[in-house]
């Protein structure tokens, strides 16, 4: 498959979980873009459907639906859905989540289960409830995870404990369905600008200086830098990557690893 092609996802079906806005609706824009017929997902009615309506009105093929990523039959219910009307799924793509601040000591059980519940447990009930309707061989699965996953970061213990969950959850299905054709992969995107993500982890322009500071590259990346990873990802020039988290960050782990920021070493003329 020819990726620069313009419409390298013609005729495949995608299903998309946490699409109504941000890096899951770009990445959902972007395929329709290429060709796909998408079916989006998220829990509140008004906002899918909305965003929905948006796709169509920019002439690419989309449907939306209500599903909460922690029920299960609702999950069902879509994918169920999704596959009357567009066909065998092709691409799958895991994004719903949820984060907020909080100092472990100060979060209560419920805060830390809610972030599991939606990141780790959501991502097994779409990956799971999509199985029986995948096109295989050759469907392509991708969950999205976090730099939390690999590195440990303050109060982010929630966040942190799910997407290392999902890491591990990628691997587990890429060795189990991996006979049958299929890929399971994820995506660790770093901070990405103009989302709800960053919004909640960097509220300020000094937090958003102070952090790109630390980042190999020093600036933040896009929803399109996400789509175009999970363009080919998707696409069969990534036939024989499987069980992988790629890192779409900037090099954000690179900046976290090094003990200071680079303006505050003094270097000797
Ligand atoms: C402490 C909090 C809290 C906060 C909620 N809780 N917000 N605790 N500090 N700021 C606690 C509540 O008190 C409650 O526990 C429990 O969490 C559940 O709260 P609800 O509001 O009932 O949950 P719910 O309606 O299901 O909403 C889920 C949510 C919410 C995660 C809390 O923020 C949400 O809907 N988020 C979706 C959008 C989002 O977060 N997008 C960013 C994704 S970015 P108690 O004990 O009181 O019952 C991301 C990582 C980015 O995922 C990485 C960047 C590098
Ligand atoms: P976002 O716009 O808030 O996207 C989160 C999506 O999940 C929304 O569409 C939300 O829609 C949906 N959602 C939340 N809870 C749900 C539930 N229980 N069931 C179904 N859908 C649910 O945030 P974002 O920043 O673009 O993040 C998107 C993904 O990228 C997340 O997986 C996040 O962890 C990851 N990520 C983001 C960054 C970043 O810099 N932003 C960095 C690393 C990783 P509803 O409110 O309608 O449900």
């Amino acid at each position: 498959m020819d990726l620069f092609r313009e419409k390298a996802l013609a005729d495949k079906v995608v299903f998309i979980a946490g699409a109504s806005s941000g890096i899951n609706l770009g990445i959902a824009r972007h395929f329709a873009a290429h060709g796909a017929r998408v079916s989006i997902v998220s829990r509140s009615a008004d906002k899918i459907a909305s965003a929905a309506a948006s796709l169509v009105a920019d002439g690419f093929e989309a449907i939306g639906m209500a599903a909460d990523v922690r029920d299960f039959s609702a999950v069902e219910a879509a994918l169920k859905q999704t596959h009357a009307q567009f066909g065998p799924i092709d691409i799958v793509i895991s994004g719903a989540a949820g984060n907020f601040i909080a100092p472990a000591a100060q979060m209560s059980s419920n805060g830390f289960k809610t972030v599991v519940d939606i990141d780790l447990i959501g991502t097994f009930n779409v990956l799971r409830g999509a199985y029986p309707y995948l096109n295989k061989p050759g469907a392509s699965l991708i969950s999205i995870t976090a730099p939390q996953g690999t590195n440990p970061m303050m109060y982010q213990a929630h966040v942190c404990a799910a997407k290392a969950g999902i890491n591990m959850l990628t691997k587990c299905l890429a060795m189990e369905w991996g006979a049958e054709g299929i890929r399971v992969n994820a995506i660790s995107p770093g901070p990405i600008a103009d989302t709800e993500g960053m919004r909640r982890l960097s509220p300020t322009s000094e937090s958003d200086a102070a952090l790109k500071s630390r980042l190999a590259l020093r600036d933040y990346g896009t929803t399109k830098d996400i789509a175009d990873t999970a363009l080919f990802l998707a696409s069969d020039n990534a036939r024989y990557i499987t069980g992988t988290v790629v890192e779409c960050d900037g090099g954000c782990k690179l900046g976290d690893a090094s003990p200071m920021a680079a303006d505050e070493y003094v270097i000797r003329a």
